[in-house]
């Protein structure tokens, strides 16, 4: 049995609780939030509950943490989780600067711990289907693709915790709420190479973007297009992905880019392809996210081969955000390379310094 502890007992928290219940060989042995009322459901039960992260990661049998607390916690519990020898599950964004998440992926590397980070839309049917398409070759090449987001998120929304909207906490619309579907984009697309942008916050009151565009060359040559705003007029619009090859055109839509709108392969029948949209209409959500990553993190702290969403992989998504907002304050388009170069000087400078002798 892999046991599992909670930091953070708010919203996204639940998932968690269900995902382990879910899992077999998984077991939820304790939780942790600084706010006693959290852990009130939790009261009565078999799961042990702190207030103090310290005391919880001193559980003897504590084999996995999971960390669903405000974005710019994520670094300090992460690190403090694999110094006491616990594998971690970390929320996305996994960190809000480059320099944490290297943090957070030596912590766990030193320590031999495992390190996931959260991003279960890759496990939708749509998804599998379209990363199967791009692994088979289906689309040739690629001129293109978009990324949009146009989501609502009220100004009560924000103002229910003090950390919504922050700079040191939250980070914004394509930190907060776009970060899943870069995450899918640089999945299927591969690597950015440059990117330009414009930020604004229009319509709420928040110290961060709540609107954003930015323009992207990818390194296979495709160019992209990424739209993301929580200011849309009167609820959730749409979340989607768009991918077009000399051989194919996919278009993955819904409000939280569930279902296949567009499915056309020139080696596929158009009627076999109609098939495909019905049969991922038919069950769009399959096995929830959440309860896939845990059964694979399980897998991953018993085999010690790594989880299918990795540390690399949530730093990967956070530089295309952090791309895009360097590019839009800078005034100038942003390369990648340049970026992760840079904070790697910052992260370690004598490492740095001493490679240039
Ligand atoms: N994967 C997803 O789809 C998804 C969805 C929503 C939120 N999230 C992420 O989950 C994280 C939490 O979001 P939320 O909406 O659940 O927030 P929330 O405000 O509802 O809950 C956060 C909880 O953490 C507790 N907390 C804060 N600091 C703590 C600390 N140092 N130790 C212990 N407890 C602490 C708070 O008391 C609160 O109960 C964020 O990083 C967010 O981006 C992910």
């Amino acid at each position: 049995m892999i046991h599992y502890g909670i930091i953070g007992c708010g919203h996204i928290a639940n998932k968690h609780v269900a995902a382990i219940q879910a899992v077999k060989g998984a077991r939820l042995a304790a939780v942790c939030d600084t706010d006693p009322i959290r852990l009130e459901p939790f009261m009565g039960g078999d799961v042990v509950e702190y207030t103090d992260v310290e005391e919880m990661l001193a559980h003897p049998d504590l084999d996995v943490v999971n960390i669903c607390t405000p974005s710019g916690t994520h670094k300090d519990l992460t690190v403090q989780a694999a110094h006491a020898g616990k594998h971690v599950v970390v929320e996305k964004p996994m960190a809000l600067t480059l320099e944490d998440a290297d943090q957070m992926i030596e912590a766990c590397r030193e320590n031999g711990v495992q390190l996931c980070v959260v991003h279960p839309n890759r496990f939708r049917p749509a998804m599998r289907r379209l990363k199967e398409r791009v692994e088979s070759g289906a689309f040739g090449t690629f001129s293109h693709a978009n990324a949009t987001l146009r989501w609502n998120r009220n100004q009560a929304y924000y103002d229910q915790a003090l950390w919504r909207g922050t700079r040191r906490m939250d980070g914004g619309v394509l930190m907060n709420q776009a970060i899943h579907n870069l995450d899918l984009l640089l999945w299927l697309m591969g690597e950015v190479e440059e990117v330009a942008s414009y930020q604004a916050t229009r319509l709420r009151q928040i110290e961060t973007e709540d609107t954003s565009v930015s323009i992207l060359k990818f390194r296979n040559g495709a160019l992209g297009v990424i739209e993301a705003a929580v200011t849309v007029y009167p609820n959730n619009l749409e979340e989607s992905l768009s991918l077009f090859g000399e051989r194919g055109t996919a278009v993955i839509g819904g409000t939280t880019a569930h279902r296949i709108r567009t499915w056309r392969f020139a080696d596929l029948s158009e009627e076999y392809g109609n098939r495909i949209i019905q049969q991922v209409d038919e069950d769009p959500w399959g096995v929830p996210g959440h309860q896939c990553l845990i059964e694979n993190m399980t897998a991953a702290v018993r085999s010690g081969k790594k989880p299918s969403v990795t540390g690399e992989d949530g730093k990967r998504a956070l530089s295309l955000v952090i791309a895009c907002q360097q590019a839009a304050e800078f005034g100038r388009p942003v390369r990648i390379k340049e970026l992760l170069a840079e904070s790697g000087e910052r992260h370690s400078p004598t490492r740095t310094r001493g490679m240039e002798k």
